[in-house]
């Protein structure tokens, strides 16, 4: 990677000198980086709130069956499975029926739950265990 440009010969540095220049740079590169890397992380331990902001909580708990089945079992039914982030973000979003029984989980609203917000739910109870 190019970190800086400045060279220790450099006739605009006028004697001053170079290497905390590119000290700050690479810091500031590499404080950039972090933080671009914690922003798109998935933030779980806010998740249990935003299920409940979401309206999952309702139907949904992390270990015991409610009205749709716990995240820990759905975890454990998909679980290796490389398409279940797709699929279960699909289903929350338009709902589903069948699969755990007779009772059907209706589609969620984006206008209350838009899909960036149901990717990291599905992502997190996909962890559960
Ligand atoms: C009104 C009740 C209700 C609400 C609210 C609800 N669910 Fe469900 N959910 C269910 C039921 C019932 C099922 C099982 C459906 C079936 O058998 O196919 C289910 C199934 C699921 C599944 C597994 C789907 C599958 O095909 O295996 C996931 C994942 C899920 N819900 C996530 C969520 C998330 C995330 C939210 C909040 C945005 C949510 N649910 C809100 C009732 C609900």
């Amino acid at each position: 990677m190019t970190v800086s440009t400045v060279r220790c010969d450099d006739p605009g540095l006028a004697g001053r000198p170079c290497w905390p220049l590119r000290g700050l740079r690479i810091t500031l590169a590499a404080l950039a980086v972090s933080a671009l890397a914690i922003a798109t992380m998935p933030p779980a331990h806010a998740s249990q709130e935003l299920a409940a902001k979401s309206g999952c909580v309702a139907c949904h708990a992390a270990d015991r069956k409610m009205v749709g089945p716990s995240y820990k079992q759905i975890a454990e039914r998909y679980k290796g499975q490389a398409d279940a982030p797709a699929l279960l973000a699909e289903r929350v979003r338009k709902g589903g029926k069948g699969v755990w029984g007779q009772v059907a989980m209706p589609p969620t609203d984006p206008a209350k739950v838009d899909d960036a917000t149901v990717r990291t739910l599905v992502a997190w109870l996909l962890k559960a265990d």
